[in-house]
């Protein structure tokens, strides 16, 4: 069995920002102590410097190997050099491993815009690390900010990627398990075919829709089923979506 704790849309610098939110996720993911932690995106509100910085701080008390991409709100103000100088010294971007886990991560941000994209570089590179990943027999993760079909009660749609089609098709093709996105602030899944795309909610940001709270999510890869689990800032939890694991290669 593998768990995957996978949280995004910090917002550090942001007037919504609430701390207490963000401390009491990590505390409950080290106790839980998962295989990988999965952030996707929006670590800051406005890239700047300083928020990295604070970021940075928070990430260093996560206890467990992580896997981190950037937002659209860590692409602003040239924040790419921030990220790649602050929070890929500590962490891993681009790919994660375990015994049983291929994580791979993309940069779906464009700099100071909001609508997200892969292009054919980062997709050629996904095709061939799925590949790979395949014939390792290992459970294939996929991690990107934007999302790649649309989230049901987020409004007009606008930020869903420009090249979704496109990564959709590899994405599928090369039998991943999971896709994991953020970007939204509204926890949901959809299946197609085989894989589970996975949106996670805000874990410390007050930009939320109707009575909906703060949230992460934890991901428990059996042999035989799979679970997400939605962990509300309240203390309480539920069951996002339980299926049948059709990969099989946890043990
Ligand atoms: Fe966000
Ligand atoms: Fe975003």
């Amino acid at each position: 069995m593998a768990v995957i704790a996978h949280l995004s849309d910090m917002h550090v610098g942001a007037v919504n920002f609430k701390e207490k939110y963000l401390l009491s996720a990590i505390n409950n993911i080290n106790e839980l102590n998962p295989d990988l932690v999965i952030i996707t995106g929006d670590l800051t509100e406005n890239s700047y410097y300083d928020e990295f910085k604070v970021i940075a701080e928070y990430l260093d008390l996560i206890e467990n190997q992580m896997l981190v991409v950037p937002g659209n709100h860590d692409a602003r103000h040239i924040g790419n050099e921030c990220f790649e100088g602050i929070i890929k010294k500590r962490c891993k971007t681009l790919k994660a491993e375990t015994d049983e886990i291929s994580a791979i991560g993309l940069d779906s941000s464009e700099p100071d815009l909001d609508y997200g994209k892969i292009g054919r570089s980062q997709q050629a590179s996904m095709e061939i690390n799925l590949k790979k990943a395949n014939e390792d027999n290992l459970y294939k993760i996929i991690a990107l900010h934007h999302h790649i079909i649309p989230v049901p009660k987020t409004g007009r749609e606008r930020n869903v990627l420009t090249d979704a089609g496109d990564i959709l098709k590899s994405v599928i093709d090369g039998n991943a398990d999971l896709v994991l996105s953020g970007h939204k602030h509204v926890p949901y899944v959809w299946f197609v075919e085989n894989t589970a795309f996975v949106t996670a909610g805000t874990v410390s940001s007050l930009k939320l829709r109707g009575k909906d709270i703060c949230s992460f999510n934890t991901i428990n890869i059996q042999a035989d089923k799979v679970e997400i689990i939605l962990n509300k800032a309240d203390g309480n939890s539920r069951i996002l979506a339980k299926y049948e694991n059709k990969c099989k290669v946890i043990n």
